[in-house]
């Protein structure tokens, strides 16, 4: 077989080295992919959603499955796209997509199928948004409606915080799109969970739970990241939140599907929030996660492209997922500066010389003369697996010391009060 990933970051990296390991892949081909991808699979340097020049490579290859990392070529229908043109690709269709690139769309939908999510209104003026932001009150969460390469989302804690974040979706446009709207909801605290499923409608199989550090700071604290840092299995859904989540969620949301007649093969992502009230549905995203499935991969015993085949043709029940007990820990080596502005083509040295953890690439790339070197905020991910997680932990942490590159910056605290 040949298989084709799309993306760059280290969610695709940890794919392309978990599809590499089927015993019936051949042969692994990228789009864009990095440095680190490049070294298991043939990096073509395309644009994700040039669609045209993907079917085309897909085709002239031979491609048997397409396998999409990311959010954006999935909400423009890279699906549908390959789907009519008699191409096999593992991901969800556009109107699918829309639970994630439309919070409008998604939060309607979990209102009109009793799924929990917090109370909610829309506004399409910054006048308005700002006349519900002040009936609900301090703090408030405002959501711009489409996809914002995970800023699009601000907890606000008075007028001037409030305002500021509207202009910019408003006025200054930093997001794009003329003609946007917001969603204002309640600020909840508590625990997140991310919770992935892989599913083909019909049926599902949940992949381990896992936890993303998606501050930037140890703490939590500091502006919001891709994502930090992330371990797996997250202990915190058990007993009768477990229950809640597979019944009034994850099930749910699968009939609500069908009900809708959407069809959805792919990972299903649930962003969950634990309050002292309960479960709350955060948000869908429509893909794996990025760094959750750095740490959910290592862990899965399965034949990732059988499982992928299995969701493709609608016969997902046949599969059962086996998961290595050991716990796993991912911390994410950035470039100083992330999230705001950072330099980047600094060389990476002793990359060779780590032992015993899984290296994913995001922003790095091979410069001229060869060498490996930093190509954007998010530079590695380092996954360590251990009996327990501070064996885990100090795999990882050990080997984030030994990799050296100018303004490395990583978390101290990720996974750090677990056994
Ligand atoms: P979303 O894209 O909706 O998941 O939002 C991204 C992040 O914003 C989440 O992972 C949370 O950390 C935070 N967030 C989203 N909605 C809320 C909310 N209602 N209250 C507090 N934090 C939120
Ligand atoms: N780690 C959060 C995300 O992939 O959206």
């Amino acid at each position: 077989m040949k298989v084709l990933v799309i993306g760059s970051g280290g969610r695709e990296h940890a794919l392309v080295q978990k599809i590499s390991k089927s015993p019936a892949v051949r042969e692994v081909l990228a789009v864009p992919g990095n440095a680190g991808i490049g070294q298991q699979a043939t990096c073509f340097n395309l644009k994700e959603t040039d669609f045209p020049a993907l079917v085309r490579l897909a085709a002239d290859n031979r491609i048997d499955l397409t396998v999409v990392g990311p959010e954006v070529p999935l909400a423009r229908g890279i699906a549908d796209t390959f789907q009519s043109s008699g191409l096999k690709l593992f991901g969800p269709t556009a109107r699918a997509a829309r639970l994630e690139s439309s919070k409008i769309f998604a939060k309607e939908f979990m209102k009109r199928h009793g799924i929990p999510t917090a109370d909610f209104s829309v506004a399409d003026t910054i006048s308005r948004a700002l006349q519900q932001v002040e009936k609900k009150g301090y703090p408030v969460a405002i959501k711009y409606d489409g996809l914002a390469a995970g800023k699009g989302v601000r907890v606000v804690w008075n007028r001037k915080e409030a305002v500021s974040f509207l202009e910019d979706i408003f006025e200054r446009n930093i997001f794009g799109s003329p003609g946007p709207a917001v969603v204002i909801e309640e600020a909840l605290t508590g625990e997140e969970v991310s919770y992935l499923i892989v599913t083909d409608t019909l049926s599902y199989h949940p992949l381990a739970p896992a936890r993303d550090y998606k501050r930037i700071f140890d703490l939590d604290q500091g502006p919001n990241t891709g994502g930090m840092g992330a371990y797996s299995p997250a202990v915190l859904l058990e007993g009768e939140t477990a229950r809640f989540v597979q019944e009034e969620v994850v099930h749910r949301t699968l009939k609500a599907l069908l009900r809708e007649g959407i069809e959805y093969r792919g990972v299903l992502y649930f962003g969950l929030m634990l309050t002292k009230k309960g479960v709350s549905v955060l948000e869908y995203n429509v893909r794996f996660g990025d760094p959750e499935t750095q740490v959910i991969l290592p862990r899965l015993e399965n034949d990732l492209v059988e499982l992928m085949e299995a969701t493709v043709a609608g016969r997902l029940k046949e599969i059962d997922l086996r998961w290595k007990q050991e716990k796993a820990v991912c911390v994410i080596l950035a470039s100083k500066g992330y999230p705001g502005p950072y330099q980047t083509g600094y060389a990476i040295r002793g990359l060779n010389k780590v032992e015993d953890v899984f290296v994913y690439h995001a922003g790095t790339k091979t410069s001229e003369n060869g060498t490996i070197v930093t190509a954007g905020g998010r530079v590695l991910g380092l996954t360590g697996l251990g009996i327990s997680f501070s064996e885990a932990r100090e795999k990882v942490y050990r080997a984030a010391e030994v990799i050296e590159f100018s303004g490395k910056y990583f978390r101290q605290d990720i996974a750090g009060n677990l056994k």
